[in-house]
């Protein structure tokens, strides 16, 4: 049996791979650190299946005398890595908490199952596995025309939380190449979903549609992303798992790139449908437009050949598909919203964030 430590499984990708993992596979133990920053919540993880081989622990990534307690405690052979800041906002209003998660919490990690492992099996961990959770955000932005990121395009962040990921990924590169940790990295482009916190995107423009507040596109709204279903994201995680050999990396995404604008106005076409009675149909007319994000990267794409040719994998869902079924989770589930919607610290970031934006 595989006894697993997960990183950041109160979040939204995170606690929907627990979801999935717990699921999908019967020969293994969830172990879920999480912190409960403002973006995780036990709320995410209410109803798991097979809750017996699930266990939840408060605590933080850079505490390294937890993480080495936990790691003897469960006898932890997998170690699968979603904790992180992921705001790339707030990484520019406040990047000192990206640094300390990002970079110290990976580093952290890194030390103790190093000790742990390597230490206690000798040259014979091959039956470990560190996997790393990371972003397209690492190689920076694309001209229009330029051909999508590969697994080779060079590094080139260009916002606090995007050069704290890239400072993890080389730090868990560099444990392997120095001291054989076998990891694997997968560098993923934009999710959406369930249970996704919204002050991203798409969960922001539901919310904010849902009750006639503003939708705020920032700059010109061509700005492009490569958008993935986040159940999409959890099948490539595990097909990397069960089958890449240590020390690969693979390059994950959706293999559509629309433009910000355009992900609005479908959203706002889908409420308007699933809405017929809202008051604020056509819900188009709430997008406004707002002063750009600083340093804001053009566009993303991801060229996902090598996890198609090598590994097999290809996302199930199509934009429109995900869009909607999103939509309809965020309706249908108002009592999350509602949860996240009262939290003072809530108000107070839409309040920092958008208030002195201005069109
Ligand atoms: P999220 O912000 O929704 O969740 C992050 C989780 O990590 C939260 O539950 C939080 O409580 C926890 N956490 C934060 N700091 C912690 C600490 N110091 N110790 C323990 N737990 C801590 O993030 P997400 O969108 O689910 O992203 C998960 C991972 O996937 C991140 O590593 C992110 O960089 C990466 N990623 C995200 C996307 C995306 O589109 N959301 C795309 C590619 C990669
Ligand atoms: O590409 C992967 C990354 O995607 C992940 O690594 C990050 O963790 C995740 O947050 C996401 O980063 P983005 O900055 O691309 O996501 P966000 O949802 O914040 O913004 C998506 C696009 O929408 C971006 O071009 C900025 C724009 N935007 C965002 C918000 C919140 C707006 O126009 N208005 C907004 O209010």
């Amino acid at each position: 049996m595989h006894k697993i430590l997960i990183t950041g499984g109160a979040g939204f990708i995170g606690s929907n791979f627990v979801r999935f993992l717990l699921g999908v596979e019967p020969d293994l133990h969830v172990v879920n650190l999480d912190a409960l920053t403002y973006a995780g919540s036990l709320e995410n993880l209410e109803n798991l299946p097979n809750p017996d081989r699930y266990s939840f622990i408060k605590g933080n990534i850079c505490d390294r005398i937890l993480i080495d307690t936990l790691l003897r405690k469960y006898d932890i052979d997998t170690v699968i890595h979603f904790a992180a800041e992921s705001h790339v906002d707030r990484s520019i209003l406040g990047p000192e908490q990206f640094i300390q998660t990002n970079i110290n919490g990976t580093f952290t990690l890194l030390e103790a199952v190093r000790q742990y492992w390597i230490g206690k099996k000798g040259d014979s961990v091959k039956d470990v596995r560190f996997h790393h959770i990371s972003t397209d955000e690492v190689f920076g932005s694309l001209d229009s025309g330029a051909p999508a990121f590969s697994e080779e395009t060079p590094y080139a962040p260009n916002s606090p939380y995007a050069a704290s990921k890239a400072a993890s990924d080389h730090l868990v590169r560099s444990y392997g190449h120095t001291y054989g940790l076998p990891y694997t990295i997968t560098n993923c482009s934009n999710n959406y979903g369930p249970y996704q916190f919204p002050e991203k995107l798409i969960p922001l423009m539901i919310l904010n549609a849902m009750v006639g507040k503003p939708l705020p596109i920032y700059g010109d709204g061509q700005q492009i992303r490569d958008w993935l279903y986040v159940e999409d994201h959890c099948e490539a995680i595990l097909t990397v798992l069960q089958h890449s050999q240590p020390g690969k990396t693979y390059n994950i995404g959706g293999e559509n790139q629309p433009a910000n604008l355009t992900i609005v106005e479908t959203l706002c076409e889908i409420l308007d449908e699933l809405l017929p009675d809202s008051p604020f149909r056509p819900h188009s007319e709430l997008m406004t437009f707002v002063t750009d994000r600083p340093g804001h990267d053009r566009r993303y794409a991801m060229d996902i050949s090598k996890i198609k040719k090598e590994l097999g994998w290809q996302p199930r869902h199509s934009l429109d598909s995900g869009l909607l079924k999103t939509v309809q989770w965020y309706l249908d589930n108002s009592q999350w919203v509602d949860a996240i919607r009262k939290q003072q610290k809530y108000q107070g970031w839409i309040e920092q964030n958008y208030e002195k934006r201005g069109n």
